[in-house]
């Protein structure tokens, strides 16, 4: 109902829309009116209710909520089942129990805030409220537990594009990492349930700072991490940023499991890799090992040269690129 009161005062802009009127056509007490009203209100919406006209919408918070999302987002299914959250511990966290209790492929958790974001190897994601966006998509594919790291390619790959499509242009760490002018802006934690021969589900949890402003960044976090609003100097609208990648994502991946095939989004990680040719250091369970970075195969395997002249593949973990980073 409620919906449905916020979708009139937007269809009419400019005008006062009377209780008594609204309490006709949706077939609710006035009473029952006001309670909405001042339920959205609650919620970051600036209502002017003047008594004998009634309520005219003044303003939209900048939310990430399904009243804002799904009108815009043309997708098939990713984000159709749209669990919203204010404030949360992880989106991650949620989005496996979710997946565990049969939620559907396609299903994301969003949160304004998360409480302890979680980012690889054990690590804290900051995720201040309002600030940037923090969803993890529910994925529940027909494919062997084995190739499902490859999915991570795809949330890059989608993150890249919807950048690209703002104008930003970014590139991309092998396998879960964006990043603007040698900082990260983004990560993705792929984590998934299965056995050997049969996976249960992938959530993939992307985190993008997208408003965050340099003093909000601890100083340590500052010289690694940055935000879109940091590098071009303006507000970028969370709204579309998010409709924009949850479209991008889901056309890479219908190709995946339609075809098989990574091709289109190996491309772009090729293409705007930042580790190819790159002297790294490869970090197996602790253990670090120098190499050079020489390309990413079609089935998304790192493909690097180590000192003593021998070709590998990393399937995926953690790889820094020595000398310019320092947040491994
Ligand atoms: C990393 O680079 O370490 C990965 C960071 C992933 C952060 C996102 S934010 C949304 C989702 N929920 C979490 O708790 N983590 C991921």
């Amino acid at each position: 109902m409620k919906e449905k009161i916020l979708k009139a005062l937007k269809e009419n802009p400019d005008k006062f829309l009377s209780g008594e009127m609204l309490s006709k056509e949706l077939g609710i007490t006035r009473a029952a009116i006001w309670k909405h009203i001042n339920s959205l209100k609650a919620e970051g919406y600036e209502i002017d209710s003047v008594s004998k006209k009634g309520y005219k919408l003044i303003d939209v918070p900048d939310l990430l909520t399904k009243d804002e999302i799904l009108p815009r987002l043309n997708t098939k299914y990713i984000g159709k089942t749209y669990v919203y959250h204010s404030k949360i511990d992880s989106t991650n966290k949620k989005a496996k129990e979710l997946a565990t209790d049969g939620f559907d492929e396609g299903t994301i958790v969003i949160s304004e805030e998360q409480s302890l974001g979680r980012g690889r190897l054990g690590r804290v994601w900051y995720s201040p409220r309002g600030k940037g966006i923090w969803v993890s998509i529910i994925l529940k594919p027909n494919i062997p537990t084995m190739m499902a790291p490859r999915i991570t390619l795809i949330g890059a790959a989608a993150v890249h594009s919807t950048l690209e499509e703002f104008g930003i242009k970014s590139e991309i760490k092998w396998p879960n990492d964006i990043i603007l002018n040698n900082k990260k802006v983004c990560g993705i934690l792929t984590e998934m349930s299965g056995e050997m021969d049969k996976l249960n589900y992938i959530v993939m949890g992307i985190g993008i700072n997208v408003n965050t402003e340099e003093n909000e960044l601890e100083n340590e976090l500052s010289k690694i991490a940055t935000s879109l609003k940091i590098e071009y100097g303006k507000e970028v609208c969370r709204k579309q940023l998010l409709c924009s990648l949850l479209k991008h994502f889901e056309d890479f991946y219908d190709d995946f499991k339609e075809y098989g095939t990574l091709e289109n989004v190996i491309n772009i990680c090729k293409k705007n890799s930042i580790l190819i040719g790159k002297e790294v250091k490869i970090i197996y369970y602790g253990k670090e090992v120098a190499a050079k970075v020489i390309d990413i195969e079609d089935d998304g395997e790192l493909i690097v040269k180590y000192d003593d002249g021998t070709v590998g593949k990393v399937l995926s973990g953690e790889v820094s690129v020595r000398g310019l980073y320092g947040y491994v």
